[in-house]
């Protein structure tokens, strides 16, 4: 494969070995280059990444590597805490940081370190340290709440219809029919335009009321188009597909943590939470007790897709890095895939660089976005490596030293990758000499144990971006009730933001959720 891929990309190794030779520059030693390459990347606003084989420090300005780039190797070698600098520096000087994890365990690491740093901090600095974050995870009591009926500026509500739709039907495992799927759409359509969450019983009553589709929602509908549908939904839609999409949503939010997710209006989770000053995002995507591996990789899947559709429509071109590990898993949609790679070509214009990281991205990742993503990086941060994964780099290599050949150069380089030690990495902007690097270490706070970091990261940072799961289940209730009439809530504590619950904005995670309930299977129409 790694033969089809570099002769695609970079020619034939035979053209690329007679280029080299002509190219070949005896006047510059390697030394020279790599200091010279090292100075490139050096600028005003740079942090040290680590040191170089010689011992001098490699300073990394984020403006000389602003663009995509790909992160790769074996288990174990130090990927996540590479990454973990590169965030960290990234992020100074206000520039934002996006991490999606769909393992959740490079959270972790960003965690230790976040909290070791809060706790290194005085007193007085914590707070606004603290409300640099914004953190995607969901606890046993409280979950970030995601916004799947807020329309950003600048995008239609049609198209978010759309997306919203896609997001459910295709990243699902089951068949949709084009029916089901124009179903699902318009039930988005509507949530869309009324403002509302959606809950079991909007969905039923919505496909299955005539009436209550005639009387109370299609008055509230101010596009005429989407109201014609909703007043001839019954000859649109048969029976038997209306039921079918009754039966999937039934499914879907038979779990609690979906029933909030899809039951929160824009307005609700307004009331929820307070505006977010955070730079830095981290999407805790992993598998855990309360968050199935089906339903975390969808997690993963739409706060990837919600940070590429956010920068296409925002105006701020603040630099934006997006971190996304476990790539492999990521692009194996092919929907997903269309949509990440199409987000490369435009990003940039946003200021937006997307990472992408695996451990051996030649198995991980299909050919196509592979090619692609090699393409459209800017830089490379490559550890130990077999030979495949190291021959992504040979294109980038300097031409060999005078009285090697080409074959050798690449023998030498590709052995050197499959031994390096942990920690050790090639940084590789293109157009500069690559540079072996150690990375510098991660100091974690002295006298904490690892529990007690984690600890501090969720109590101090990530409950900022958290609310109280009965809070929302309250809202959910009583804007069904305003909506659909019935019972009143019971009544409990007011609502509203404790000083402890602090900040955060919204969080699209919950077609997960979705696909859980799809993947356990319900007889289709
Ligand atoms: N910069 C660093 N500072 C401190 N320790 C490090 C650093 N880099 C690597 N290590 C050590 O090496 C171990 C493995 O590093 P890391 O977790 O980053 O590997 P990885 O490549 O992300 O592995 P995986 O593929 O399993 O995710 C860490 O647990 C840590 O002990
Ligand atoms: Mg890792």
């Amino acid at each position: 494969m790694t033969r089809n891929i570099y002769d695609v990309l970079f020619g034939s190794p035979k053209e690329s070995y007679r280029r080299a030779r002509a190219n070949a520059q005896p006047s510059t030693t390697a030394a020279s280059s790599r200091a010279e390459a090292a100075n490139a990347l050096d600028g005003p606003e740079s942090f040290l990444l680590g040191t170089l084989r010689d011992g001098s420090p490699l300073r990394i300005d984020p403006a000389r590597i602003q663009g995509h780039g790909m992160v790769w190797g074996a288990n174990g070698a130090g990927k996540s805490y590479g990454l973990d600098l590169l965030m960290q520096g990234f992020a100074q000087h206000g520039r934002r940081v996006s991490h999606v994890d769909p393992k959740g365990e490079s959270i972790l690491i960003a965690a230790l370190s976040a909290a070791s740093q809060y706790e290194q901090l005085p007193e007085d600095e914590r707070e606004a340290f603290a409300a640099r974050f914004r953190v995607i995870d969901v606890h046993e009591d409280r979950l970030t709440p995601a916004n799947l009926f807020h329309v950003p500026a600048g995008m239609s509500p049609a198209f978010l219809a759309t997306l919203r739709a896609a997001a459910m039907v295709d990243l699902s495992d089951h068949e949709f029919s084009d029916l089901m799927h124009h179903a699902v759409y318009t039930l988005f359509a509507v949530a869309i335009a009324l403002q509302r969450g959606i809950t079991k019983k909007l969905v039923r009553s919505f496909f299955l009321d005539d009436t209550f589709r005639q009387r109370v929602l299609a008055p509230k509908i101010a596009d005429a188009s989407l109201r014609d549908t909703i007043e001839h939904l019954d000859a649109i839609l048969p029976l038997t597909t209306r039921q079918a999409v009754v039966r999937q949503f039934d499914m879907l939010l038979s779990s609690r943590i979906a029933r909030i997710s899809f039951g929160l209006s824009p307005g609700a989770v307004a009331r929820l939470t307070a505006p977010t000053t955070a730079t830095i995002t981290l999407a805790n995507c992993g598998p855990s007790l309360l968050v199935p591996p089906n339903v975390a990789r969808t997690q993963a899947i739409n706060r990837v897709v919600d940070v590429l559709t956010d920068a296409k429509v925002r105006t701020d071109t603040t630099p934006e890095m997006l971190v996304i590990e476990e790539i492999g898993s990521i692009v194996k949609h092919p929907v997903v895939a269309r949509f990440l790679l199409e987000g490369a070509r435009t990003a940039r214009w946003k200021n937006l660089a997307i990472v992408c990281c695996a451990q051996d991205p030649s198995n991980a990742i299909p050919s196509e976005p592979l090619r692609a993503l090699v393409l459209n990086a800017r830089w490379f941060m490559a550890f130990e490596s077999d030979r495949e994964d190291a021959s992504l780099l040979l294109p980038f290599l300097p031409p060999p030293a005078v009285g090697r050949s080409e074959a050798q150069r690449r023998q030498v380089f590709l052995t050197e990758m499959a031994t390096l030690p942990a920690q050790h990495c090639y940084f590789v902007r293109k157009g500069l000499t690559p540079l072996r690097v150690r990375t510098r270490d991660v100091q974690l706070a002295k006298g904490y144990t690892r529990d007690e970091l984690l600890a501090i990261f969720d109590e101090r940072i990530a409950r900022r971006s958290m609310v109280r799961v009965e809070d929302a289940e309250r809202l959910i209730a009583e804007e069904e009730r305003d909506l659909l009439g019935g019972e009143k809530p019971p009544q409990g504590a007011p609502i509203g933001r404790s000083a402890a619950d602090g900040v955060v904005g919204t969080v699209d995670d919950l077609f997960e959720l979705l696909d859980r309930s799809l993947a356990k299977g319900a007889p289709q129409e």
